[in-house]
This record gives structure tokens, C-alpha cells and sequence, in this order.
């Protein structure tokens, strides 16, 4: 898979992207993540890609000509471009097993109030929202997004069934687990999990995971 993503702070991403997963996934070849400083698409000798909105209002939107040209650059018949945004969908598990399936996908980082809604309207395929509160802008949004997804590209994982049990993935969050001590200040780990007996410890596991959900996110089920 490959990734670009526009921001209007690249630096931002030196951290999440060169550590642990993401930059095993890239050194494997796995997936191909670039990020782009949007001032490399502004018209003028000043770098500018922001503007006041018409009709008065506070801050700052993006233009819609940085991101325009941008993704004129950028865009292939394969390309798939998220706009990340309070008012997009919510993501989710099912969105991110959606999006691992892609080729290419561009990201679109706002920033300040926002982006001109020409560019929701007209350059976007998909508008992703992380949950219901605002951030200052869609840079922490992107990592959490291409994370979660790179996560879910074949082979990213060691054990594939590490992302087939977690919770969300069958509509249930994941079953409890435990490690030494088998008994820590008197709570012990139930006898089942030290029995060496797989198929009861299987049998264990779904209905603990279907209790827990039933328990904590019945909206779930
Ligand atoms: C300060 S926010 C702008 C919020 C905008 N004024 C509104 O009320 O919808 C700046 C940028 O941060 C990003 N952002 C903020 N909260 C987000 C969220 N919950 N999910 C995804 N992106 C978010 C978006 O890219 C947004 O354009």
C-alpha cells in the first residue's frame, strides 16, 4: 500500500512513524508512507495555503488551490483521498479493515478552522472523523488512522491472528488475559487458563468475550 499525506506540519510525524510497527511495515516494504509539507503546492513566493473566509468568521481555512494541485500531482486511478475532519464518519475497526484493502490513499491534514468546503465537496472521496471533539488539526487524526490500518495490512503483523481476536473485530471486544503471577495478592487467574486444555480454554475465551461485551458495549451485539 502506498500513503501520502498533506500537512501543513510534516515534522509532526518524526516519532509515530519511525518507531515499532509502522517502521517495520515500511522497512518490509509493506507499505509506503510519504508525507508532504502542502506549502510545496502554493502559488505564491509567501507559501501561502491559508486565507480568511468570506463572510467573516474567526481564524484561518485552508485554500482549496494548494490541495487542488496537490492531488493533481498526487492522484492515481487507484487513489482514494480522506479528508480528516470533525464531521466526517466515525472511524472505526470495520473502516479501517475497509481501508487496509486499498492501494493508495491520501490523507488531507486541516488545520486552523478548517479547509474551504470546496475541497469536501469536490476533491474528496471520504471524510473521517476520529470521534465527536476537536483537535487542532488533522495531523494526530492521520496517525491514529494510517496506524490502525497498517496494523491490518497482510503480513504487517507477525501472527495473523493477533488482529482476528481483538475486540471490535467480530463485533465483541477481546476476552480477558493474564500473566504471571498466577496469583497476585490473592487474586488468582481463573484455573481454566492453567489447565493446558485448549479447546475448554477456547470455549472460555468466547464466552468471556460475549459477557465482557454484553457488560461494557452492549451497542455492540
Ligand atoms: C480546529 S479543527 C477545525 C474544526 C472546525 N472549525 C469545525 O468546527 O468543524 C482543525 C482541523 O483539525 C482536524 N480535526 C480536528 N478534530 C478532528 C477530529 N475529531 N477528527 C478528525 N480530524 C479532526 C481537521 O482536519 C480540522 O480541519
Amino acid at each position: 500500500m502506498k500513503i501520502d499525506i498533506l500537512t501543513l506540519f510534516p515534522e509532526m510525524f518524526k516519532g509515530p512513524f519511525d518507531e515499532s510497527m509502522i517502521k517495520r511495515a515500511q522497512e518490509k516494504k509493506l507499505v509506503e508512507i510519504k508525507i508532504h509539507n502542502l506549502r510545496a503546492w502554493a502559488k505564491d513566493k509567501h507559501k501561502t495555503v491559508d486565507n480568511r473566509p468570506f463572510g467573516g468568521g474567526v481564524g484561518m481555512i485552508l485554500m482549496v488551490e494548494p490541495i487542488d494541485q496537490a492531488l493533481k500531482e498526487l492522484r492515481r486511478k487507484e487513489t482514494k483521498v480522506i479528508l480528516l475532519t470533525p464531521q466526517g464518519k466515525i472511524f472505526s475497526q470495520p473502516l479501517a479493515q475497509k481501508l487496509s484493502k486499498e492501494k493508495h490513499l491520501v490523507f488531507i491534514c486541516g488545520h486552523y478552522e478548517g479547509v474551504d468546503e470546496r475541497i469536501r465537496e469536490h476533491l474528496v472521496d471520504e471524510e473521517i472523523s476520529i470521534g465527536d471533539y476537536i483537535l487542532t488539526g488533522g495531523e494526530l487524526p492521520a496517525m491514529v488512522v494510517v496506524d490502525t490500518i497498517v496494523r491490518l495490512i497482510p503480513k504487517v503483523l507477525e501472527k495473523k491472528e493477533a488482529v482476528q481476536d481483538e475486540s471490535f473485530s467480530n463485533n465483541l471486544l477481546e476476552y480477558p488475559q493474564y500473566t504471571r503471577p498466577a496469583n497476585f495478592k490473592g487474586q488468582q487467574v481463573p484455573e481454566i487458563l492453567l489447565s493446558g486444555n485448549h479447546k475448554k480454554i477456547a470455549g472460555w475465551q468466547k464466552k468471556k468475550a460475549k459477557e465482557k461485551t454484553k457488560k461494557r458495549r452492549p451497542d455492540l451485539l
